[in-house]
């Protein structure tokens, strides 16, 4: 037997026991004619205690220890001299009679504790050692208690968890695909699933009827803090339904998750039209956890005389709270963050509204105190505040002015990691104009249906027609998206048409689902969250990273094990990839 107890489970009442405990040597201290050893295991830290008094053989074994050496140690519970109240076990130490080395470790390359010596690459390339700290084994434990409760819920409200497969053929949800070769069948490729869309929707002509699936998805696209080249979805699809039930269901469910794994209760689910978060946040996922809305200023900042607006199409800002008081520096400082390529304004103009009501701008040559007086009427600033104002065309501007709201919110400390709010944003576009390719693609996927009240301007207008889509949008973060699928052959094929598929390209691609669509196809209509962000947000972060037990860095390497690699040739000849220079 390795163990009686786990090292965060003994406490006051068990003292006079005799226990064994197993673990990693977290740290030891050595005074001389005592030793101590914080011994680790998942669950917490033991105190081990030996002395030259007792057992002069142990103290020396116990003197030889090294950081995260794995050890047996068998001993009497006893009440600790000092006592350590940030732990569970913090009363009590063992006074050792027995101690066995059960492996040697080499110095770790890092310090394993919650607050680490060590940077990001060296802890993903030892990613087992990193994983032994608390705060990514904490991530890992609620990421397990998120991927029950979501199980428990689901299940409980008839949804069947469905496998589908990973060996499949292009999915179109916007990115690139990750390729495989097969070897069966020389010169063809499988492609690795962006998502499992088509299949769960296959699944409702097959009649599951609430499908769900806590699923690995690929893409191949730029990789940022909320993106890994493999990520995790928990992805649903419904028969008979409309918006407004799926609407129910995951709003159920969020609620489900937050009161059990955060003890919150989300007073309200809010909607907002894609519209109307871009006109107000310049976003589509806006963070509503503060306000800084934007107001658009065309009317009363143009055709002052101040060149620099009066030819954009957009001049809008927004008021930031209790910022009047900015120093040159501060504001100059803003004006370089908004500069930088990443954000790739041409400047930002500021109008401070003074605790006396009174105005001072960067502009003031060409604004009267009225007209500022307008500005800050149009943004809702009241004095102690800091209007901040930009011009270009529409989507840049309210790109970087969003942007630049969030910069705000997080250096006055508004986005509390502890506050949830969600957001349901709906009616988006069907259809985007790609300027590259210069023709329209789907906003959400082609399986989409219109809204039927827009049907009509599909053949007239395809770039105002607004989809049954929605994204479940937290703390400005998108966490989940989905849409009614048309569920007809006819606008399915009117959809490809639109997006630049001729009949024989949909029919190559996606003639299996045009095929099922012949064969009685119930209405229907989901919802893919994606697990890594949810849980990500509901540990109070936005980096995923941390609660991917093995994610890929950046460049979308796994560095621990080296991958991707090259193969040998003789793979790549089986693979037909190469050709076998001996035959
Ligand atoms: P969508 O493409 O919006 O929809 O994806 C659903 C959710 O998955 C998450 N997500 C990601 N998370 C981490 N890394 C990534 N690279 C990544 N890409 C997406 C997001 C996103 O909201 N089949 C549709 C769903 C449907 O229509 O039912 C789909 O995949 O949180």
């Amino acid at each position: 037997m390795y163990r009686s107890h786990n090292c965060g489970e003994l406490n006051i009442s068990n003292v006079g026991e005799n226990v064994t405990l197993s673990g990693w040597v977290q740290k030891s201290r050595d005074l001389g004619a005592m030793a101590f050893v914080d011994l680790r295991d998942r669950y917490g830290i033991t105190q081990l205690a030996f002395s030259n008094e007792k057992d002069a053989g142990l103290m020396t074994s116990a003197q030889k220890l090294g950081r995260e050496f794995v050890i047996q140690a068998t001993g009497t519970v006893i009440e600790r001299a000092s006592k350590n109240k940030k732990i569970s076990t913090g009363e009590i130490e063992i006074e050792v009679s027995d101690l066995k080395i059960l492996n040697k470790s080499e110095l770790p390359p890092f310090t394993i504790e919650d607050e680490t010596d060590g940077g990001e690459d060296i802890r993903m390339k030892y990613r087992y050692l990193d994983i032994r700290r608390n705060p990514i084994r904490n991530n890992l434990v609620l990421r397990h208690k998120v991927a029950q409760e979501v199980r428990n819920y689901l299940s409980n409200v008839d949804f069947l968890e469905v496998e589908t497969p990973y060996l499949i053929k292009s999915t179109p949800e916007g990115a690139r695909d990750f390729i495989v070769p097969s070897r069966m069948n020389e010169g063809q490729f499988y492609a690795l699933p962006q998502s499992p869309q088509t299949f769960k929707q296959l699944l409702m002509i097959g009649g599951v009827d609430k499908y769900f699936q806590i699923v690995k998805c690929f893409r191949d696209e730029d990789l940022r803090a909320d993106r890994q080249p493999e990520f995790t979805q928990i992805d649903c699809e419904m028969s008979f339904v409309e918006q407004e039930d799926i609407l129910g269901i995951f709003e159920g469910l969020t609620r489900h998750l937050l009161k059990k794994i955060n003890n919150v209760d989300v007073a309200e689910f809010p909607r907002m039209d894609y519209a109307t978060a871009m006109k107000l946040y310049g976003s589509d996922k806006p963070d509503i956890r503060f306000d800084m809305k934007f107001g658009k200023l065309n009317d009363v900042a143009k055709n002052k005389g101040f060149k620099v607006f009066d030819d954009q199409e957009l001049v809008v800002g927004i008021s930031v709270p209790g910022c009047a008081n900015y120093s040159r520096k501060q504001l100059d400082k803003l004006i370089e963050w908004v500069k930088r390529p990443q954000i790739g304004a041409n400047g930002l103009i500021w109008s401070k509204h003074n605790e006396d009501g009174s105005f001072k701008s960067s502009v003031d040559k060409f604004f009267s105190t009225e007209d500022l007086t307008q500005w800050a009427e149009v943004v809702d600033s009241k004095p102690g505040d800091l209007i901040l104002v930009m011009a270009g065309g529409i989507d840049k501007t309210r790109k970087a002015l969003g942007d630049l709201r969030l910069h705000m919110a997080e250096t006055l400390g508004l986005r509390d990691p502890k506050k949830f709010a969600p957001l349901w944003v709906v009616d988006f576009p069907l259809l985007e104009w790609d300027e590259d390719s210069e023709r329209f693609h789907a906003m959400h996927h082609p399986f989409t249906s219109p809204k039927v009240e827009d049907m009509h301007l599909l053949a007239t207008d395809p770039g105002k027609v607004r989809a049954n889509a929605y994204d479940l949008v937290m703390n400005g973060n998108e966490i989940g998206g989905g849409s009614i699928r048309i569920h007809d052959k006819n606008t399915q094929a009117t959809m490809f048409t639109h997006l630049g598929f001729t009949e024989e390209e949909a029919k190559k691609q996606f003639g299996f689902l045009m095929d099922a669509f012949e064969y009685g196809a119930p209405p229907h209509g989901g919802i893919a969250f994606g697990l890594d962000r949810l849980v990500a947000i509901m540990g109070g972060q936005e980096i995923i990273r941390d609660f991917i037990a093995f994610p890929k860095n950046n460049s979308g390497r796994d560095v621990m094990i080296d991958s991707p690699a090259t193969v040998s040739d003789e793979q790549l000849v089986d693979l037909s990839l190469k050709l076998d220079i001996k035959k």
